[in-house]
């Protein structure tokens, strides 16, 4: 497999997998059409080292119909069930939500889903914001910048691999300045770089700014589809880079366009993705092909985020509120 960069976009190259549409063990990619309950019940236990997904948020997009949060929460108990079945001892369960919204109140997700993960057992390990620059602007509160990826384990001895996504350090040249210490006058630093942190905010100069900022999936973004909210290639990645090793199964039960497949397939590791949408699974089977013919467009994994230079247009104050004061 081989792998380059241009400035927007990474290509990479290898044998596509034969995507196939139920699982065997030693398939590389699935793609399960159809109800996730029903196909997450055919799932052996304790399989999946990875589960990552971005559940239906009850919003009312073009694939769910809006209920009450009561009713979509429970909804999905069987589901959860099965989850935490497939999911392996040494495994790790994200689940990425945002708000629900109800008569402008809001209700974020990641607290009521806390509960119903903790009371099956598993523990969690991170909350972690993804904030972005870019959404709606809201009147009559302040505009909502992040979601949230909550990271559960199933046991205490779980995968963590932290070397892959560490990260340069902001003061690398440090060295450990207490005489008694053994190693007085050296780097205190890891040469690999720093601890990322549970805040995703992209490397941007990320000794500067201290996050990772990961663009939200909107339509200038190299990787936007027909669908309307895809996760980007880029947050699944450290996941999938972090939580698992080789040749594991990251599992998908809201697959969508196939954003966490991609991820996993990029980085050797094995992928089951369920959606209901004939649509979006077409589209998951066409973006599989197009990894791997070199065809896809995506950001690089970490690849800083576009910084206005302040001679762009949109970046420059309107004539008209320069002169006449915010144009009134
Ligand atoms: C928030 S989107 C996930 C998008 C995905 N992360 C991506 O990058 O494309 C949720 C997806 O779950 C699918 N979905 C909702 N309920 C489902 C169910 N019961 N079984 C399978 N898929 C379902 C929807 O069609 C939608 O594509």
């Amino acid at each position: 497999m081989t792998q380059s960069a241009t400035s927007d976009q990474t290509i990479f190259k290898g044998t596509a997998p034969k995507v196939l549409a139920n699982f065997r063990r030693d398939a590389r990619a699935v793609v399960a059409e159809g109800d996730c309950l029903k196909s997450l019940r055919k799932l052996p236990d304790n399989f999946a080292k990875l589960i990552i997904t971005s559940p239906p948020y009850n919003i009312g997009k073009v694939y769910e119909k809006a209920t009450s949060l009561e009713k979509y929460l429970s909804a999905l108990n069987p589901i959860i069930d099965e989850l935490v079945r497939v999911l392996s001892d040494k495994g790790s369960l994200c689940w990425q939500v945002g708000n629900y919204v109800e008569k402008s109140e809001v209700f974020p997700l990641d607290i009521f889903y806390y509960s119903i993960f903790k009371e099956r057992g598993l523990k969690l390990r991170n909350r972690i914001v993804w904030h972005f620059d870019h959404g709606l602007h809201a009147s009559k509160r302040f505009s909502g910048r992040y979601e949230t990826l909550l990271w559960f384990t199933k046991t205490d001895d779980y995968t963590f691999n932290l070397d892959p996504v560490r990260v340069p350090s902001k003061y690398p040249g440090k060295t450990n300045f207490k005489l008694d210490h053994p190693d007085y006058g050296k780097p205190s630093g890891n040469p690999l770089g720093k601890n990322p942190s549970d805040i995703w905010k992209l490397i941007l100069h990320e000794w500067e700014v201290g996050l990772w900022n990961i663009p939200n999936v909107k339509a200038n973004h190299p990787e936007k589809t027909v669908h309307p909210c895809q996760f980007p290639i880029e947050l699944v990645e450290r996941c999938v880079l972090a939580l698992t090793d080789k040749n594991d199964w990251l599992l998908d039960p809201f697959s969508g366009v196939g954003s966490a497949m991609l991820a996993a397939l990029r980085h050797n590791r094995r992928a089951i993705g369920c959606e209901k949408e004939k649509e979006y699974v077409k589209i998951a089977k066409q973006r599989i092909k197009d990894l791997f013919s070199g065809k896809l467009r995506y950001r690089i994994l970490g690849k800083p985020v576009h910084q206005p230079s302040g001679r762009e247009k949109v970046a420059q104050i309107p004539q008209e509120w320069l002169f006449n004061g915010n144009g009134k």
